[in-house]
């Protein structure tokens, strides 16, 4: 694989993205069951992102068996997240405020609320907000809509399964109403396409993000994700 690249690229069941901030960064997410995947692929792959001057690498949020095969191949824990889920077994509210659909000349204050609303770490990259859009074979991205945009939420959908991929609002429009508003909007999307189950994630601590969603009737999930890590000098 060059690395040379745009800020994607595929390799053997694993797609892999570059960060547009740090050159020393880059994030994977396995696109196929880990069991699929190619141990011995794997390891030459770091090897060549090492020689190409990529210190750490991220995965995506894993699932345990996941988080098993990654360790193996000497990833440590980063960070635990908390993996919720909406089945639609109870009565959705409309939104409160008004959203509209996001457009692609909408990104650059999309990724302005994204920088302001997360920590360094989480925060989206042009391409990682990319990825959050394609991750999903259909997705939905919508715009708190006031006259300047002051919140978002990226919504995607694979089979009977939905997926709340991103969710940010401009801290000085926090606590009105509009993250409650976006959310709404994100699982009456999901039951008008017959999703069975909303699935969203976040960091274990991030109290707002669990009382909203636990609020809209989101339920906490047994099976935990993590993000791990891979340090070339480790
Ligand atoms: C989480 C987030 C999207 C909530 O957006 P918001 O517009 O402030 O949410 P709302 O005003 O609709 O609040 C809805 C409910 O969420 C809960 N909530 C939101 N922020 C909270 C906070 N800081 N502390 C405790 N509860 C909070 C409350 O139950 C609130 O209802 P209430 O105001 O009637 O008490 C926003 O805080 C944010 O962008 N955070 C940073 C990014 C992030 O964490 N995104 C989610 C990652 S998965």
């Amino acid at each position: 694989m060059s690395l040379d690249r745009p800020s994607h690229s595929h390799l053997s069941g694993l797609r892999v993205r570059m960060s547009m901030r740090n050159e020393r960064v880059a994030h994977v997410t396995p696109l196929l069951p880990t069991a699929k995947l190619q141990k011995a692929t794997l390891l030459n792959f770091l090897s060549t992102l090492q020689q190409s001057g990529v210190s750490q690498v991220f995965t995506s949020a894993l699932r345990p068996r996941e988080q098993v095969f990654f360790h193996d191949l000497g990833f440590v824990l980063h960070e635990e997240l908390l993996l919720l889920g909406h089945d639609f077994s109870k009565p959705l509210n409309a939104p409160m405020k008004q959203t509209r659909k996001g457009r692609r000349s909408d990104w650059n204050q999309i990724l302005d609320i994204d920088a302001i609303a997360f920590s360094e770490f989480w925060r989206f990259d042009d391409a990682a907000l990319r990825e959050a859009i394609e991750a999903t074979p259909t997705s939905r991205v919508r715009v708190s809509a006031q006259n300047q945009i002051s919140g978002f939420a990226i919504t995607g959908r694979s089979g009977r399964t939905g997926f709340l991929q991103r969710l940010a609002v401009d801290p000085r429009y926090q606590r009105t109403g509009i993250g409650r508003s976006l959310v709404a909007d994100a699982l009456l999307w999901s039951k008008r396409w017959f999703v069975h189950e909303l699935l969203v994630n976040t960091q274990i601590g991030n109290v707002g993000a669990q009382n909203l969603y636990e609020s809209m009737g989101f339920n906490k999930k047994s099976d935990g994700l993590a993000v791990l890590k891979w340090n070339a000098n480790t």
